[in-house]
This record gives structure tokens, sequence and C-alpha cells, in this order.
């Protein structure tokens, strides 16, 4: 079939993990659909790709609508960040534990003997999240006839270099988009320019709010690129004016504000972090404790899912006494969360601002059994195994990627009573607990999908595995 061939009328039958639509086509090859398939749709496809046993595909347009397509928010638009917002919530969810299951089925018999808990929703499906990542660009494109200097907002769903303006994003709440309008305003009208990834030439990059959910204490990051042909250093002194004499007395709540040097040709944030108003962190008050959040720190982004999400991982770990090591911990909050049931609990994460946060995050809620490494989770493991230290309990909660290939092996070494492994993909999570399960040391006794992504295809898993000889 050639590419750019257009096929009529073609059902979405499901959703795959990453968000792709899949439908078969007459001949039986498996099509997979980019463009925001909905289960239940019927559309018209151009073919992108076409390969042996399967096909690429883009939709062109709806013939039929899902009978899963839900009531709107008034001012929702739909960006390549939630784009399961026309999917009614409770087919979200179905959906999601679906894609667990389905992920895991490679474990087989291993599997003879586990329970899949019910799914647990996210507390609020809108303005959930405590952390938003806006981005700056131009959209100048000669075949299209576009010329575009300023754009605010969005990546364009599978175009990294296109930013689509954000009128109101419905995952945040009204607060951080009003932040969000004053800099937008701010920023168009300064005249300084958007970084342009082609050439590296300008200021503007990414801006991030974070907002504590129970303090309201917000911190905001402005990525800019300080380096290029033509930046004079007044835009900083511009931007450090703004921050301190128009945002921080209309949004008093802005109580830590930070320029990130980002000189990187790398669309990430990332790079030196000067403060430039108020605090070095904020304060975010999870089931009864305190933590504080640096600006480079993983923090979970919807604070009242993260909640589901550790009670559920503290319900799945048993395990009392002992040594606890808490794997790829960010600011520390499972392992002091779980540090009154161990006698010696080590927090184990790679960005030193987080550790330093975990460390002071202890001492604040008066932790004392809590030690803390900066460093990579897969060397510490060795470390601690060669030096003939024992551990009783296990828990892992890795970045998106899973573990380094060599940690599942070592961690089987500890012999622990129980590992609970809190998973952001499904696919990842498979392919370590094979790793953990083949030697028939341990078996998988539970499983529980938890949505912290309402209208994203994330979900997070958490699997708890028992020592069994
Ligand atoms: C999904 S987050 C979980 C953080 C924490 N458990 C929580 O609930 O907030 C994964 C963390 O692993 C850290 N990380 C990434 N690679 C790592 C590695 N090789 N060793 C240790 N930590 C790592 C990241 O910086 C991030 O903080």
């Amino acid at each position: 079939m050639k590419k750019n061939t257009v096929l009529e009328n073609v059902r979405i039958d499901k959703l795959v993990f990453g968000g792709k639509g899949l439908a078969v086509h007459p001949d039986g090859r498996k099509i997979m659909v980019s463009g925001g398939a909905i289960p239940g749709q019927t559309v018209n496809l151009r073919i992108l790709k076409s390969k042996k046993n399967y096909l690429e595909a883009q939709i062109q347009g709806i013939v039929a609508k899902s009978p899963f397509e839900g009531d709107l928010p008034a001012h929702y638009q739909v960006y390549g960040g939630c784009k399961w917002l026309p999917i009614r919530y409770d087919k979200q969810l179905e959906i999601k534990d679906d894609q667990v299951k389905d992920a895991l089925r490679i474990l087989r018999d291993k599997l003879e003997n586990t329970v899949f808990h019910p799914i647990v929703a996210s507390p609020e499906i809108y303005g959930y999240r405590n952390k938003v990542e806006f981005s700056w660009g131009k959209y100048i494109s000669d075949r299209e006839g576009v010329r575009d200097e300023f754009r605010f907002g969005f990546h364009k769903q599978g175009e990294f270099d296109r930013i689509v303006d954000c009128d109101y994003c419905v995952l945040a709440d009204d607060r951080i988009n009003e932040i969000f309008a004053a800099v937008r305003d701010y920023s168009r009208d300064s005249g300084i320019p958007t970084y342009d990834p082609k050439t590296q030439i300008g200021f503007w990059r990414h801006f991030v709010v974070r907002k504590s959910k129970s303090t309201g204490a917000t911190m905001l990051v402005f990525s800019a690129n300080t380096d290029y042909e033509g930046f004079t250093r007044k835009e900083e002194g511009e931007l450090l004016v703004f921050v301190r004499q128009t945002l921080v007395p209309k949004f008093p709540e802005i109580e830590s504000a930070y320029l990130l040097r980002n000189t990187g040709k790398a669309d990430i944030v990332t790079g030196e972090a000067v403060k430039i108003h108020g605090s070095d962190t904020i304060v975010e008050n999870l089931l009864g404790l305190e933590f504080e959040i640096h600006p480079k720190s993983f923090f979970q982004t919807n604070s009242l899912g993260a909640e589901k999400l550790y009670e559920t991982a503290l319900s799945l770990m048993k395990g009392q006494g002992g040594t606890l090591l808490d794997l790829y911990a960010g600011t520390g909050t499972i392992g002091i969360l779980l540090a009154k049931r161990f006698d010696t609990v080590h927090s184990v994460e790679l960005v030193p601002e987080a550790s330093a946060d975990g460390k002071r995050n202890a001492a604040r809620n008066g932790v004392k059994n809590v030690e803390f490494f900066a460093g990579k989770a897969e060397d510490f493991v060795k470390a601690f195994l060669a030096s003939g230290k024992k551990a009783d309990a296990i828990m892992i909660d890795p970045p998106r990627d899973g573990m380094h290939p060599d940690a599942p092996k070592t961690i089987l070494e500890f012999k622990a009573k129980e590992i609970v492994y809190v998973s952001c993909n499904p696919a990842t999570l498979a392919r370590d607990l094979v790793v953990l399960l083949e030697s028939g040391e341990y078996r998988l006794t539970d499983v529980v999908a938890v949505d912290m992504f309402p209208h994203t295809h994330h979900i997070e898993t958490v699997a708890r595995l028992e020592r069994v000889s």
C-alpha cells in the first residue's frame, strides 16, 4: 500500500499504551493510528508507513463519533498533553486498567495467583496538576505562509519544534492559568525574542509553574537562553523587575522564582538555577507530612493523586522492622512516610538537589532513621551488597525507562522479604518483573493501577513481590 493512500470508514478498536489507536485493515494487518484516536470512533486514515506486518496511519477526518466521548469542560482546548479529554473518564480508567493487564501478560504463568485490584481513580480530574511546563517558540513555515515569532503554550503533538498557543489549560487551576496569562502578555510585549531551536538565537524557552495544593505556595521557573548573539544581559534585568514589581504584588502566593540559565541545545528544562525572588523551595503536605521541593527536584505532579499512590504503595508494603531500601527516592517522600515502620531506611536518588531536599524533609518531619545517598541506584545496590549489608524490604520507583539492566539482578541477591515496585510505564515494569520473577524466588502477589494523570495516556502501577524461598 502506498504512502498517503486514504482508507475510509475505519473503526478504532482500542488504544494501546503510548496513546496510539489500534485498528485492523481488511487484509488483517494491524494499523497504529496517531492523531488523537478514540476507541469506538469511525475515521478516515492517511497511510504514513506500510510494513509487512503492520501499517502506520494518521487520522484525516472523523466519520462518526465514539459512544465513549463525554461532555467537555467549558473552556477546553485539546493539546498533546491532554489528548484523552474527549474520552469519558470512566472509559479512560477502563482503558488504562486494560493496558496494565495487557503489558503484564508477558509474565504468563507467573500471574496465576496475582490479585489485580480495581484501578484507583484520581480524586480530581480537572485542575489537578501542581506543576505545568509551558514553552515559548516560533511558528515559521514558508510552505504554509505562516510567520509567527511569538508562540506560548505547549508542544504540538508529535512535532517538537512547533508550539501551539495555550488559552487555558484545564489540567491546571485558575490561578496557574492567570499567572500564565500575565507572563504571556508581558513576554509578548517585552520585545525580547523567543528561542529558535534551529539558530539557538532568542531568550524565552520554558516557563514552569509549581503550586503546592495544600498551602497554595507557588514557585516560578523561567528557563531562558542567556548566551546568544544579540543577548545584552538587560533581558535578565527586565525579567527580574517584572517578577518583583508586577507579578508578585498581583499574585502574592508566588513565594519563590528562579531564572534557569538554559544554554544547551536540547529542548529540556535545565541549566544553572539563579534565584530571583523569595525562598529556595516551596512546601507541599502529603499524608500529614511536609515536603520541601527544590526547582530541580522531581515531585509527583498530582498531589491528591500522589496521596492515593503512596497510600497504595504503603499498604502493599507489609514489612515491619529491619532495613528498607527506597530506590529512586526523589525528595524522599516514600521512605520518609515508611520510616516509622522500619529500623533504618536508605533513600537513594540520582539528583543531588532532590536528595538534599530529602535530608531536609526528614529533619522537618522529625524523622531520624533515614540515610540519604545521592547517586545511581544501580551503583548503590552493588556497593551496599558488597559491604555485606542486608535489606529486608525494597521500594523501587524508577523513571519511565525502568531500572538499569544491572539493578534487578543485584536486587535479587539481597533476598529481601518483599519488593514493592511503583512504575509510571507498564512496559518497563513488565520487562523488569520478568527478571525479578524468573528465578522463582518471588511471586507477584498484587497489582494496582493508579490514575494520576486524567486525560493523558499515562498510568502508574504498583506491584508487590513476596519472597517464597
Ligand atoms: C518516578 S521518580 C520517583 C521519585 C519518588 N519516589 C517520588 O515518589 O516522588 C524517579 C526518580 O528517580 C530518579 N532517578 C533517575 N535515574 C536514577 C538512577 N539511576 N538512580 C537513582 N535515581 C534515579 C529521578 O531523578 C527521580 O527523582
